[in-house]
Formats: structure tokens, C-alpha cells, sequence
């Protein structure tokens, strides 16, 4: 029998730059898995937006759309719904593993941060050049995501079924 496939919940600060490129490409890479991905931010400071426009342009740019991205923030029952959550930095992943102390519930998912060593820079104040960069980033941590969790030999045998 095939495990359960994990859910994946990518976490930053505003879930306009970073965690909703990450979304994307992870479901780009791993369509299988498409409908267990999704992004949130540990702040509310831009609830309700879509995507920063530079970061727009750089993902389309790289072929990932995130035109239809709305902005949330992490919430309770997030700790329940997915099986790990990334933080795209260590003080986004610090505000995960303080919400899910601060938790009613019993929270089993794991927190972990998205780089294994060191963060997704935030691109927020920089220049275009950072957002192309922060793609970079994340497209080789989703591959790294991708091998740990068996998805890319998965991915395989799905065009091959
Ligand atoms: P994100 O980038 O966390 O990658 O979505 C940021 C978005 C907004 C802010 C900071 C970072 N902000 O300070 O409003």
C-alpha cells in the first residue's frame, strides 16, 4: 500500500513574496500532490492581497502564475490540516513553533524551516534582481523537499501509470 502523501503548508511573513512562489513551484514540480500544498504568513498585513507585483512578474517570468494568490494568515486549524509546516525563515519558523505551543490543540505536524541551513531572503526591500534570486532559492529547496519525501520517484511513476 502507497503512504499517505503529506500535506505541505509553506509559511513567511506577508504570503505575498516567498511562500506563495514556493506553493507554486512545489505543485508545479509534484502535480500529484497539487491539491495538499498551499501558503499562508505569519502576519496580517496583507490578508486579502494577491502577490507582490515584482514577485508576479518574476514567476510568470519563470513560468509559475500566481495571479489567483490571495493572501491569508496562519491560523489554528492549519496545525491540524497539514502534516508539515516550512517556514521560509528561522524567525517565521520561531512564530509557528510559539503558535503551536500557544495551541489548544495537541499539534502533530511538523514544523521545520524550508532551507536546511539559513533563510529564504526576503526579497520585500530589495530590487528585482532578489525576487529572480528568492525563485532560485526556493526551486532547488523543492527539489531537496521533493527527494525527502519520495515525490520525485512518485512523480515518475504517475506519467509513467
Ligand atoms: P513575504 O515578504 O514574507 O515573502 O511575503 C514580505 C511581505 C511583506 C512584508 C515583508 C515581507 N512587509 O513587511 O509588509
Amino acid at each position: 500500500m502507497r503512504k499517505k502523501v503529506p500535506s505541505i503548508l509553506f509559511v513567511c511573513l506577508g504570503n505575498i513574496c516567498r511562500s506563495p512562489v514556493a506553493e507554486a513551484v512545489m505543485k508545479k514540480f509534484y502535480p500529484f500532490a497539487a491539491r495538499r500544498i498551499g501558503s499562508a504568513g505569519t502576519s496580517a498585513y496583507h490578508v486579502g492581497e494577491g502577490a507582490d507585483g515584482r514577485m508576479l512578474q518574476a514567476a510568470r517570468a519563470k513560468g509559475y502564475d500566481l495571479s489567483r494568490h490571495r493572501a491569508r494568515q496562519v491560523k489554528e486549524a492549519d496545525f491540524a490540516k497539514y502534516d508539515l509546516l516550512l517556514a521560509m525563515d528561522y524567525d517565521n519558523f520561531l512564530e509557528l513553533k510559539t503558535l503551536a505551543r500557544d495551541s489548544r490543540l495537541d499539534v502533530t505536524a511538523e514544523i521545520e524551516t524550508f532551507l536546511e541551513n539559513g533563510n529564504v531572503p526576503d526579497p520585500y526591500y530589495g530590487g528585482p534582481s532578489g525576487f529572480v534570486r528568492v525563485i532560485e532559492i526556493i526551486e532547488r529547496g523543492c527539489r531537496r523537499w521533493g527527494r525527502r519525501l519520495g515525490w520525485d520517484d512518485e512523480e515518475r511513476r504517475m506519467r509513467k501509470d
